[in-house]
């Protein structure tokens, strides 16, 4: 146990757990740290993954960051004085402070220590759409032309684990024999496909040659007893026994990547989502129903009694749990693991779901030979270099839609920026008015997926038409803003900084952004400010003290540094640009395939200097290591003004290619066709090139047939004589 003072109760961070609030309540709240198959409910509760780092903003807006770099079951107390406890059974205490000074750079100097986030393909970037319960292919079809008849863009199409025969990894299921097909057929047009796999491996399909479970025998791929034999079975699903692989060990990591090759020739996948893998193991320690039947499998797992299952503090995860032990739900502390069974399960639990994150992004490369994504539930600190996560099974409920960005934002400081959580709930029926909500929201986290349970009805966007609509308009937008969003990742990737930002990192020393966690922004530049409230039109929200324009006419807010109340009507999300940035856009389409044939546009935001600046990291949005090879392209854009005895007689709009490549990346036959410029005090009275109008009300000019190449150097210059 160790105690520390913090110097400011601005204390955020610490998962991955359920928080009310992004900033910490100090008043003795504990916070467990252990990976669970935990649903985010009400109160403190340790969930999939494990983050303890966190990081404190000072008065002065100086931050600082510390990692406990251990993987055992953590504590973490907060304390009003204010200060922070950590309990931990295991391992050494083992800190990295980070000194920032500022919030960005805290998160860029840790992720600079654990890794730096992967590159998403561009196409991951687009709409998903999952659930759990398809009742086979033609489901799927239905679900995707829906979506489609309804102008709802749309890039990924899942398959939960109805896909499977007797839920076995790496099989298709009676209704699911046609999925290669559709997907192939799919693929034409530009829709890619993501199907889940469990770690946990069907052991009764034995007997029908079930080659990835022989294959994983025959390799040593599962965990063992404390004696070296195979683990008992543990029961993952509710209707099969199950084994779980080591992936510590190098051979379970060749057998993996070899099973994705196999599925591959199979099944023309995209990405792979990895569920499950905290491990979890349905009903451990719970006695075996007196009127169990005989034909199912073998009762589950029964942990025996024994110091790491049973440890002598016994953790707030283990208290909370349903049978107050640390195996509850999932496998047994006494299992071993490592090349030599030199871990107890107890000391690397917490490590499950990183060490089946790289092997899959791994097998998924070489099985695709394209970057693709993985998505992962369990997560350790380093996991954002493999993969991104989604928020777990939360709920159809408006607390929900709050608490998704709290989640986002926590984890865009533990490094994993592609997040996102399942956007109209997963447990329990939905709303129209809350899925139309969530939908808008949705559209801004960065990994956008509409999931949704079993046994409840459909909620995927078309559904209703009023969802459909909200739906269309906030993603139409998403697809515009692609280009910025990219470019906000090729930074994360590069620099470490956060993609989905909170308004502290961009303003640290205005107390009131503080405790914000209703908005965020995109990178620097885009303010994001939903309804979160049910039967609200009128949202009252906080402008931090800047130059900030609605994106939607692009009308300076005319009071900055207090709240605001703006009209939000159904189908509305509120997003304003900040001045002094420059937003590049791509026309939207109904998929990134068709987008990215499109012109560019962009909105350049002009700060009280009246300048701006911005860029654009561009490559073919797949190959694998674009970055490292060069094999993209990086363009930097600002606009200022040329002042002849302190007046404007000339606007100037650069865009400078810093980064040359001979690949081809689509960007060759491109051009940016039009802008628009917000702030812009007095009209042009002409433009060198294309064509000018502007907007006196809202001080907006548009400049359109522009048709300047997007591969080299050029200039616009507006003339105001
Ligand atoms: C739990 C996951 O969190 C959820 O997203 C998924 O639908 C179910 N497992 C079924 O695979």
């Amino acid at each position: 146990m160790i105690t520390f003072a913090l110097p400011s109760p601005y204390l955020y961070g610490i998962g991955e757990n359920t928080h009310d609030s992004f900033v910490h309540n100090l008043e003795y709240k504990m916070h467990p740290i252990f990976a669970r198959d935990q649903p985010p409910g009400d109160g403190e509760m340790n969930l999939y993954g494990s983050h303890p780092f966190y990081m404190v903003s000072e008065d002065d807006g100086s931050s600082h960051g510390v990692f406990l770099f251990n993987s055992h079951a953590i504590d973490v107390t907060t304390l009003p004085y204010p200060g922070l406890t950590y309990r931990t059974i295991g391992g050494g205490l083992d800190f990295f402070v980070f000194l920032g000074p500022k919030p960005e750079d805290v998160v860029k100097q840790y992720t600079e220590i654990i890794g730096r986030t992967m590159m998403p393909a561009y196409w991951s970037l687009g709409f998903q759409l999952s659930r759990y319960g398809y009742n086979g292919t033609s489901e799927i079809r239905e679900v995707v032309e829906r979506t489609r008849n309804a102008l709802i863009p749309q890039d990924v199409q899942y398959a939960d684990i109805d896909y499977m025969d007797n839920q076995a990894d790496f099989t298709l299921g009676p209704n699911f024999l046609d999925l290669p097909d559709f997907v192939i057929e799919q693929a034409v047009g530009g829709l890619r496909f993501i199907p889940i796999l469990d770690p946990a491996i069907n052991t009764e399909k034995v007997n029908i040659n079930y080659t990835t479970h022989t294959n994983a025998m025959d390799v040593g791929a599962y965990i063992t007893w404390y004696n070296d034999t195979l683990q008992p079975d543990g029961n993952c699903t509710t209707s099969s026994s199950n084994s779980f692989p080591d992936f510590f060990k190098s051979e379970t990591q060749g057998w993996w990547k070899q099973e994705l090759k196999i599925f591959h020739d199979k099944l023309s996948y995209d990405g792979i989502w990895i569920d499950m893998n905290e491990p979890a193991a349905f009903d451990t320690n719970k006695e075996k129903p007196f009127n169990y039947p005989p034909e199912l499998p073998p009762w589950n797992l029964i942990c025996p009694e024994n110091e790491w299952d049973d440890p002598p503090y016994i953790t707030l995860s283990a208290s909370r749990s349903a049978t107050k032990r640390l195996s509850d739900k999932t496998i047994c502390m006494v299992g071993r693991q490592g090349q030599n069974n030199e871990h107890l399960h107890y000391a690397v639990h917490n490590l499950y779901g990183w060490s089946q994150t790289k092997p899959t992004y791994e097998g998924l490369q070489s099985a695709t030979g394209k970057r693709g994504i993985v998505i992962t539930r369990s997560t350790f600190p380093s996991s954002g270099k493999h993969a991104g996560h989604w928020l777990g099974d939360n709920t159809s409920r408006w607390k929900d839609l709050h608490s998704s960005i709290i989640g986002s934002l926590e984890f865009n400081l533990f490094g994993i920026p592609y997040i996102g959580a399942d956007i109209c709930g997963f447990f329990e029926t939905t709303t129209e008015e809350l899925c139309a909500r969530w939908m808008e929201l949705g559209a801004f986290y960065p990994f956008s997926r509409n999931h949704n349970s079993l046994n409840v009805p459909p909620q995927d966007p078309a559904i209703w038409p009023s969802v459909a609509s909200a739906s269309k308009t906030a993603l139409n937008i998403r697809y515009r803003l692609l280009p910025y969003l990219y470019t906000l990742f090729y930074h994360s990737h590069t620099t470490g900084s956060t993609v989905v930002r909170p308004l502290y990192h961009e303003y640290p020393t205005d107390l009131r952004a503080k405790s914000v966690d209703t908005q965020f922004l995109w990178g620097p530049a885009l303010l994001i400010s939903p309804v979160l409230i049910e039967k609200t039109t009128e949202l009252k929200a906080y402008l931090p003290s800047d130059t900030w324009f609605d994106y939607y006419t692009g009308k300076k807010e005319a009071t900055s540094g207090t709240e605001v109340t703006w009209n939000t009507p159904l189908e509305k999300i509120n997003l304003h640009v900040r001045g002094g940035y420059i937003l590049p856009q791509q026309i939207e389409g109904l998929n990134t395939k068709l987008s990215r044939q499109n012109n560019f546009t962009m909105i350049v935001a002009l700060n009280s200097d009246n300048a701006a600046a911005g860029d654009l990291f561009w490559d073919d949005g797949e190959t694998i290591n674009t970055v490292t090879n060069h094999q993209y392209y990086y363009i930097r854009f600002s606009y200022a003004e040329t002042l002849n005895n302190d007046i404007a007689v000339e606007g100037v709009l650069t865009m400078e290619v810093q980064t040359n490549t001979t690949s081809l990346t689509g960007l060759e036959n491109l051009k940016m066709d039009s802008m628009s410029i917000f702030g812009l005090s007095k009209a042009p009275t002409s433009v060198d090139t294309g064509d000018v109008s502007y907007y006196p009300d809202n001080n907006v000019a548009y400049l359109t047939n522009l048709n300047r190449p997007m591969i080299s150097n050029w200039k616009v210059v507006l003339h105001f004589d």
